[in-house]
């Protein structure tokens, strides 16, 4: 990995560890993202009894507390916040499952076998990579032949379009690609800015097989704040979709 790239790690875990708990169980299965459809509507996983189960960026262990809710077998995980993985092993000390749980960056192996798991899944936590081949090509090699990597993410369009009062107006480019400061955050934080078709062809490329891929927007009435300070806001999802859902095998 280039030094660059390290360096962002570094800036990124600081910030991590410093805003996690804002963070805590906000962004978690059921759930996978801002006004996408939730688990209990998708069933993308299927059946997780006794399967075993990876998490890239497992942030607080929320969505592991629902895998473990769901009978996985094993659950494991990955972060990059030494903040996020010691409250993730509070979170699940209690469920008499077999847990393993890593501090490290999701772009390195920090341990884990290859070709074990039956899913390997990622909530909102992928496009902090600041290396997606390198990412992809681990859950490729974690999973076994045939095994699931379902990921949720913000979609590529959200943070190139702006809410000016009630209009919405293309602030950057969708052809922007690469490693970009998160706008919505105050202190140093890295996100991998793709294009849609980006992540796609990375997956075909790493050679997964894409099952689904979910654009879908669910405007509940719970959730119409027309604050333009809101990062997610009800006005800008009713015309583009705030985030998106790829499920794909490992062939
Ligand atoms: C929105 S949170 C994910 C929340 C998680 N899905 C849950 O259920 O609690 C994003 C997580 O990605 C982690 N992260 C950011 N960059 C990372 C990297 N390069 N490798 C591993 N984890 C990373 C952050 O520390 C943070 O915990």
């Amino acid at each position: 990995m280039e030094l660059v790239q390290e360096q962002y790690l570094l800036s990124n875990k600081k910030s991590w560890d410093d805003t996690a708990p804002r963070f805590f169980g906000r962004t978690a299965l059921p759930a996978y993202g801002p006004y996408l459809p939730t688990e209990n509507e998708l069933h993308l996983f299927g059946d997780i009894t006794n399967k075993r189960v990876l998490e890239m960026g497992c942030g607080s262990g929320h969505s592991l507390l629902y895998m473990a809710s769901q009978d996985a077998a094993e659950l494991w995980g990955i972060d990059l916040s030494d903040t996020q993985i010691h409250t993730a092993r509070g979170l699940l000390a209690e469920h008499g499952k077999k847990l393993h749980l890593f501090q490290g960056a999701m772009e390195k192996n920090p341990g884990v076998p290859s070709d074990y798991f039956d899913v390997v899944y990622s909530i909102y936590a992928l496009g902090w990579t600041v290396d997606l081949r390198s990412t992809l090509h681990n859950v490729y090699s974690y999973l076994k032949p045939g095994g699931t990597f379902i990921f949720s993410w913000e979609h590529p369009l959200h943070s190139r379009v702006s809410q000016k009062d009630d209009q919405l107006v293309i602030s950057r480019s969708y052809h922007d690609e690469g490693l970009q400061q998160c706008e919505p955050w105050n202190s140093p934080a890295i996100v991998n800015q793709m294009k849609l078709g980006t992540y796609v062809n990375e997956l075909i490329q790493v050679g997964f097989r894409i099952e689904r891929v979910v654009e879908d927007v669910v405007l509940g009435e719970d959730n119409q704040s027309g604050d333009p300070a809101v990062w997610y806001t009800y006005q800008k999802a009713a015309l583009i979709p705030p985030a998106f859902i790829i499920k794909c095998t490992k062939l």
